[in-house]
């Protein structure tokens, strides 16, 4: 007996108010174009859907071939959804509106159409982050709604196996892409991430230019004053890999400001939210390490511009919370 993600979402019919019809068409609307892009990136060295694509996005990023093509699967495929009232894209300047009658076009999807550009063509995991929003009045409002209101998200790991975790406020699941039916099937419900867990996941050649509090943080932690085993670095250079295992294995990931980057590198609608709310669904905290109260919680952030960078620090509790403890020690 399989479970597909549509299934599950309508058996919550009970506990989340979104598991309506509308709501699962638009899942299997990310699940098709997920489900094209894995086909694509399977044979990525046989088809011409490497390298480069030859122009710059809105982030001033080289568009990847494959940036290119999640990105055309995903509105075409959400594109046709009445359900749909706008789409944003890490791809795209600006929202792309689908069916403004507020009668019927009821949510807002966000995405990252493909995550860890900068692996496709060394056949390293990548991934594809969603959020779900519902529309509230003015459509510019409801998309730039902090994250703690977000309605679900989730994200695919193109890996060894093709893997769907989604959250939609009642715990998070995953599912594996079985090829035999071309269905995401159920593998593991409730996920729970590790109270604090081996690894440590960060770019150290930015070191330098972080905040002392960061690096005074992480030689805090490898010296084992946290506790727990002994920490050993992993860093993939994907967000929803590195994300992946943490939430699997416990750990704690960081991109902090950099002299390059002093907002963060990480985009707050369409990396940051999402993966906040999967990170907080699952025991684990995710904030932007500043000095506000609770630390900068990333699902608090009041968003401004639908392609804003933050900092993010997400992962296992007790990391997190040293995390901000280090931070709030450091400005007193
Ligand atoms: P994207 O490919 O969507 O632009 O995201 C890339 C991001 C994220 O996936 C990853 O964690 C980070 O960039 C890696 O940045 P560095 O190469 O600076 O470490
Ligand atoms: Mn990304
Ligand atoms: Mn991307």
């Amino acid at each position: 007996m399989i479970t597909t993600v549509q299934h599950h979402l309508l058996n919550q019919q009970r506990s989340v108010r979104e598991a309506t019809g509308t709501f699962s068409r638009i899942l299997s609307g990310i699940t098709l174009a997920t489900k094209m892009i894995e086909a694509k990136i399977r044979v990525g060295g046989l088809t011409n859907v490497l390298g480069a694509f030859g122009a710059v996005n809105v982030q001033g990023e080289q568009q990847q071939k494959l940036d290119v093509y999640a990105n055309e699967a995903l509105l075409h495929c959400l594109g046709q959804e009445d359900g749909v009232a706008a789409l944003v894209s890490e791809e795209n300047d600006h929202p792309i509106t689908v069916n403004l009658d507020p009668e019927k076009g009821k949510y807002i999807v966000v995405f990252d159409p493909l995550d860890g550009s900068s692996n496709i063509d060394v056949n390293v995991n990548v991934g594809t982050i969603f959020s779900i929003l519902r529309r509230e009045g003015d459509l510019t409002q409801s998309i730039l709604q902090p994250g703690y209101k977000q309605v679900a998200a989730g994200y695919v790991v193109y890996g060894p196996s093709t893997v769907l975790v989604y959250t939609a406020g009642h715990g998070v699941h995953s599912f594996v892409l079985d090829p035999t039916v071309g269905a995401f099937v159920l593998s593991q419900e409730q996920m729970k991430m590790p109270e604090q867990g081996p690894y440590y996941s960060t770019n150290e050649a930015n070191a330098a230019s972080w905040p002392a509090e960061y690096r005074e943080y992480l030689a805090m932690l490898l010296r084992g004053e946290l506790g727990g085993k002994a920490y050993s670095a992993r860093y993939i250079g994907s967000l929803v890999a590195d994300f992946h295992r943490t939430i699997l294995k416990g750990g704690v990931f960081l991109y902090p400001p950099t002299e390059k980057a002093p907002k963060g590198k990480l985009r707050l609608l369409y990396e940051a939210n999402p993966l906040a709310m999967i990170a907080e669904q699952a025991g684990g905290a995710a904030v932007n390490g500043a000095l506000s109260p609770n630390g900068g919680r990333i699902l608090d952030l009041l968003p401004t511009d639908i392609h804003q960078r933050t900092p993010l620090i997400v992962g296992s509790k007790r990391e997190v919370e040293a995390l901000v403890a280090a931070v709030r020690g450091a400005k007193g």
